[in-house]
């Protein structure tokens, strides 16, 4: 019933964590069974360590959260070293006669298609089950959010690194965009084997009263509740659109939203920002997902862009 894949690779269900709200997944393992989600998604990894930002880098907003983190963390050799073995005990946790167990999905950062290369080969050398691509982060300087701004460097970089990746490999695209559709027909072009949608939406905080910007870097990535209808109607539009599956990230906090991110399109859907609230909501939304599918009689495979098959094209829109 929740069983779902992303290409070829099968995923007990579809409730993954969100890169960058989880860690490596070993933090929130004492809050619930975590051998029971569909996949563990990494915060983003780098080549070399990086300091993040300066602070202040968090700031709660109504229904969401903005962050400025600026990719912080200890860099490829750490992670090898420390947190990757974490996931992959996490990942064996769950894996039994009947079932998989977490899929170990790392999300790679680079300042150059080189550095997503390298970063690629290495992880496929440590056996993890599949690569997300962070073509989209919005707190860094050196021109990531470039990447899945611009269709043709989009399909450049992915097509680079699957060249050399022999695991699925899914790109995270950026919603601070005109046109996501032709982004994600770039990563789809160059080969992804899935497209995760959506990263952050670029905002701002302001203290009226200082008359300065909240946040150290000024700007951030608003997540939350508040991103949630733009997140489905990404998800929705790229579905119509490309063939690859859609991994859909946006303001996830009920077992409805999960379900309606898979009547737009998702194949799978990530959880983020709500699980500073709540950790072990990822456990929480499997079980009501399971039980609202029971109750209606269907299944994730069933409901996967149900919405394709009963609504009608946007006013003024077109199929592309
Ligand atoms: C960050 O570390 O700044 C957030 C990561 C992202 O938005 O990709």
């Amino acid at each position: 019933m929740l069983q779902t894949t992303l290409g070829s690779l099968e995923l007990d269900n579809p409730v993954l964590s969100a890169s960058g709200t989880f860690g490596s997944g070993w933090e929130g393992r004492e809050f619930s069974d975590l051998g029971r989600v569909g996949a563990l998604v990494s915060k983003t990894v780098t080549l070399l360590p990086r300091p993040g930002n300066p602070p202040p880098r968090i700031w709660e907003t109504a229904s969401g959260m903005l962050n400025s983190i600026g990719l912080e963390n200890k860099g490829v050799d750490y992670f090898v070293a420390n947190s990757l073995p974490k996931m992959k005990q996490l990942a064996a946790s769950g894996r039994s006669s009947t079932a998989r167990g977490p899929r170990v999905i790392i999300n790679i950062g680079g300042e150059s298609i080189d550095d997503f290369v390298t970063l690629a080969a290495r992880f496929c050398d440590e056996g993890v089950d599949a690569l997300e691509v962070n073509l989209s982060c919005p707190n860094v300087q050196e021109g990531k959010l470039l990447f899945s701004t611009d269709p043709r460097m989009t399909e450049q970089a992915m097509r680079a690194v699957k060249k050399v990746a022999n695991v699925p490999v899914f790109a995270k695209l950026s919603p601070n965009v005109t046109d996501i559709v032709a982004i994600g027909k770039g990563a789809e072009q160059g080969g992804a084997d899935g497209i995760t949608a959506i990263n952050t939406l670029i905002g701002m905080a302001v203290d009226w009263r200082k008359q300065k910007p909240i946040l150290g870097r000024v700007i951030g990535g608003l997540s939350g509740p508040a991103i949630k209808p733009v997140a489905l109607r990404m998800v929705y539009e790229l579905a119509r659109v490309v063939r690859v599956p859609i991994l859909g990230v946006g303001g996830v906090q009920s077992a409805d939203d999960v379900l309606e991110f898979v009547c737009a399109g998702a194949s799978a859907v990530q959880v983020g920002t709500a699980m500073f609230t709540e950790p072990a909501l990822m456990v929480r939304l499997l079980d009501e997902v399971r039980d609202k599918l029971a109750a209606a009689k269907t299944t994730i495979r069933e409901l996967r862009g149900a919405l394709h098959r009963s609504a009608p094209a946007p006013v003024g829109g077109s199929a592309r």
